[in-house]
């Protein structure tokens, strides 16, 4: 495996490699869920090259103490990188890749509910990285987790709408037994934090059956998922919604696929998950 992070050196060692690419960019403390991104870009051109990209971008972040208490380690991600296969890793310094930096690309419609309403410049910030990093790396293809699914729906529709020629393909949550995602910012958690938090997962699958089993409207499968997870002592809900999975828009009724997806907070450490809800036949 090839560790690089000077930018002009990278492009120099891209541009010998003929086979196709896959890459899979990360902000590293690499966990089974990055892992499982490699096992499908082995899956999806097992002739091929598999890239990573490790970097904490600043420009996602909404606070100055959640940036810098990221969680990072970067020796052992690389062995994790060597021991899973990857070819070819690349973890720029934000002075270098962030030099000059003056523009951002901006989405204006997917980005409007769930983690873009109350993180204004979040989404902005990755797509103005995922698009420089898909420049330096010039992939075939991407791999996007779904515990970030709108995130990975806006860097489907940043492919689209900016005609990249680059196909995207979505991998499907990794959790821990206990139904927790995994998620870097799980090490950031308490034992009792940790022990709590599969409330979250138990909450959004006793939603999803509220549905198949009761066919619930949207507000009681949020009013009982909030209250579910509102037993828990330790977690804070920041939002609650369902939206349609294609626009992420709010409904009503669940009448197309739709995803309930909710962020909590242990402190000050920021959770995600969702689940995908599909209309009866
Ligand atoms: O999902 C992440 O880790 C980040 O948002 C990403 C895609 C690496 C952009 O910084």
């Amino acid at each position: 495996m090839k560790t690089i992070s000077d930018i002009t050196c990278f492009r120099k060692i891209r541009k010998e490699i003929q086979k196709p690419l896959t890459l899979i960019l990360t902000m590293g403390n690499l966990h089974k869920g990055h892992f499982s991104l490699i096992k499908k870009a082995k899956a999806i051109n097992p002739q091929g090259i598999i890239g990573i990209s490790i970097f904490v971008n600043p420009l996602q972040f909404n606070s100055q103490q959640d940036y810098v208490s990221y969680p990072q380690d970067i020796d052992k991600d690389i062995e994790n990188c060597k021991k899973n296969g990857v070819d070819l890793l690349f973890n720029p310094s934000s002075a270098e890749l962030l030099k000059n930096h003056s523009i951002k690309v901006k989405e204006n419609s997917l980005s409007t509910h769930l983690c873009g309403k109350n993180r204004k410049e979040h989404f902005s910030g990755v797509c103005t990285i995922v698009l420089k990093i898909i420049n330096i790396f010039s992939p075939q293809n991407l791999i996007f987790g779904e515990k970030d699914y709108q995130q990975l729906r806006i860097i489907e529709r940043m492919i689209e709408n900016l005609n990249l020629d680059i196909k995207i393909y979505p991998c499907e949550i990794i959790r821990e037994e206990n139904g927790l995602a995994y998620s870097s910012r799980n090490h950031l958690l308490s034992a009792e934090q940790k022990k709590d938090a599969p409330i979250i997962y138990q909450s959004l699958l006793a939603g999803k059956d509220l549905f198949e089993e009761k066919g619930a409207s949207c507000k009681e499968i949020i009013e009982q998922t909030k209250n579910s997870i509102k037993k828990s002592k330790l977690a804070k809900i920041e939002y609650i919604e369902i939206v349609t999975c294609e626009e992420l828009q709010p409904t009503d009724f669940i009448r197309e696929p739709c995803l309930l997806a909710t962020a909590v907070y242990y402190d000050n450490v920021r959770l995600i998950d969702n689940i995908k809800i599909y209309p009866s036949k």
